[in-house]
């Protein structure tokens, strides 16, 4: 008896044996045909080969490997699109298939990704919210609506930074009053309120938490390598994310209440409470959880993005003072003395919407879009791409290719004079900060609006120079990888109030 069990071990354990070779070749054929790539170590694949860079790292790779290149990361299979041609092909010809997300361990919270647009896979539930946000959120005549509040927030904050500039020792953190303009136009968006200000104890708690929200995200996150020790949680990030997510929408639950009570205009919020449907399916309202996901989302998405372009803009501003100087003229001919810049005057700033293009080539904010992933197994530029890979395509790197670009690392924006055709809505696959295709930011007509205006209503009403006895060559352009590429070193700058118009109302 002893001696038939042990034949049945041995012929069980062959048999393992068996399919575990079976499917390494299996893997193997399939891994021939995969994009070329760095070799990677066992189990960690290449990730000790990103350093704090990884924008950086994976251009330097695709310089061997080729613009279209497979990373290990721990279990991840990883592609990374490095040129436009291969953007090209993603976006025109593998676009439904490739337009998946990959969900990292951070953005699944206690119930999973329930109510996200932003990591809802393509399919009916993702079009059901995208349209929802799109209709009532970033159509032409909804922004042209919201004219005010935008012209509103970004006032607001020109005399916050005049406040500061007098009551301080003159040296403003440029970077924090372009948090609260997008933060507070944001929540007027959705709340028909500023969320933030001085005196706002919630406001402030709720700053807090969202800005915690966004440097979790920003993490990377051993179990996402490593799934087995996803139930570990090593870093304690999702427990953190739990807690902070939880606080946001114990808060966000108090404001649509307090909203609810208050008479108002229709805003963003009244929209999410009298969805039923988008009409293909049984109407349905959406969840409180949802409600609660879709607002956050809105203010993770839309904040710090647009903090940090505009604080890129201001740098390189500062560094390049025959650019400002240029900017300012354009400006105060323009719009002339002791008038505010309004969006109407932009069809007569090509300059300034220039200064804005030349950031975002140098400097996306999101250098790998939001992580695409394949629902299906595709061949791509005559590779391979399993279902389930993770795609990122690297837009920094592709923004300063010099097959593309002359003199790439520059800051000219007299090249976008030269190229006016050119915009930032995915048609240019050279200069894609916004993504192309399905997932394209569904936001691009209101950053094209409030980009030129916030930058532009800042150096129309002040002069700018660096604070500490800085010269231009010595700012500290270095990057922080986080939910956006940052500035690593916050920009401190001295605003002076504009006193160039004469008395007689002239220049
Ligand atoms: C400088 C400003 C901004 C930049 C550069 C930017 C860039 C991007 C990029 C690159 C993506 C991902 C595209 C892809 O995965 O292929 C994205 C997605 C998204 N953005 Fe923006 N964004 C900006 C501002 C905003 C604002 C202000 C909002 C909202 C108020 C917003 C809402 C979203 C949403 C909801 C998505 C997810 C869309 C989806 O997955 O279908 N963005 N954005």
């Amino acid at each position: 008896m002893e001696f038939e069990l042990l034949i049945l071990q041995c012929v069980l354990i062959l048999c393992m044996w068996a399919m575990i070779m079976q499917r390494q070749n299996r893997r193997r054929e399939v891994l021939g045909q995969l994009p070329p790539g760095p070799r990677g170590w066992p189990v960690v694949g290449n990730i000790f080969q990103l350093g704090w860079a990884p924008h950086r790292s994976f251009a330097r790779m695709a310089r061997e490997h080729g613009p279209i290149m497979t990373i290990r990361l721990g279990l991840m299979r990883t592609v990374v699109i490095s040129s436009d041609e291969a953007a090209r092909d993603m976006f025109k010809n593998h676009d439904t298939v490739l337009a998946g997300r990959k969900v990292y361990e951070v953005m699944k919270g206690s119930s999973g990704n329930e109510g996200s647009l932003i990591t809802a896979q393509y399919g009916p539930h993702w079009r059901m919210l995208r349209r929802l946000c799109t209709s009532e959120f970033f159509t032409i005549s909804r922004l042209d609506a919201m004219r005010d509040v935008r012209a509103r927030c970004v006032n607001r904050m020109v005399q916050y930074v005049e406040e500061a500039s007098t009551h301080k020792e003159n040296v403003v953190d440029v970077g924090r009053f372009f948090f609260l303009m997008s933060f507070n136009l944001i929540g007027n968006l959705m709340f028909s309120r500023d969320l933030l200000h001085p005196n706002s104890k919630m406001g402030a708690e709720f700053f807090h938490h969202a800005g915690r929200i966004m440097e979790l995200a920003g993490k990377p996150n051993v179990a996402d390598f490593l799934p087995l020790l996803r139930w570990v949680d090593p870093q304690g990030i999702r427990r953190k994310m739990d807690f902070h997510v939880g606080r946001v929408f114990d808060m966000a639950g108090r404001i649509i209440k307090a909203r609810l009570e208050a008479e108002g205009g229709k805003d963003f919020l009244d929209a999410l409470l009298e969805f039923e449907g988008d009409g293909d399916e049984e109407p349905t309202k959406l969840s409180p959880r949802t409600i609660n996901v879709i607002v956050l989302e809105m203010f993770i998405a839309g904040t710090d993005t647009t903090t940090s372009t505009l604080e890129w803009a201001m740098a390189e501003l500062l560094q390049n003072p025959k650019v400002m100087i240029k900017v300012q003229a354009e400006l105060r001919q323009v719009v002339g003395p002791n008038r505010k810049l309004e969006e109407q005057h932009m069809a007569e700033l090509p300059y300034l919407k220039a200064v804005i293009k030349e950031t975002l080539r140098l400097h996306p904010p999101l250098p790998f879009l939001v992580p695409h992933r394949a629902m299906n197994s595709c061949k791509m530029q005559g590779y391979y791409i399993p279902e389930d890979t993770q795609v990122l395509v690297n837009v920094w790197a592709i923004g300063r290719d010099p097959k593309t670009w002359v003199e790439p690392t520059e800051f000219r924006p007299e090249r976008f004079m030269e190229l006016s055709h050119v915009d930032y809505r995915g048609r240019h696959f050279d200069f894609i900060p916004f993504g192309s295709g399905r997932r394209v930011c569904p936001a691009v007509p209101l950053a094209s609006r409030l980009l030129p205006l916030a930058l532009g209503s800042l150096f129309h009403s002040f002069n700018w120079t660096l604070a500490d006895d800085l010269k231009p060559e010595d700012i500290d352009m270095s990057e922080r990888m986080g939910i956006t590429l940052k500035k690593a070193v916050p920009l401190r700058a001295i605003a002076t109030p504009y006193k160039g118009w004469a008395t007689d109302g002239s220049d």
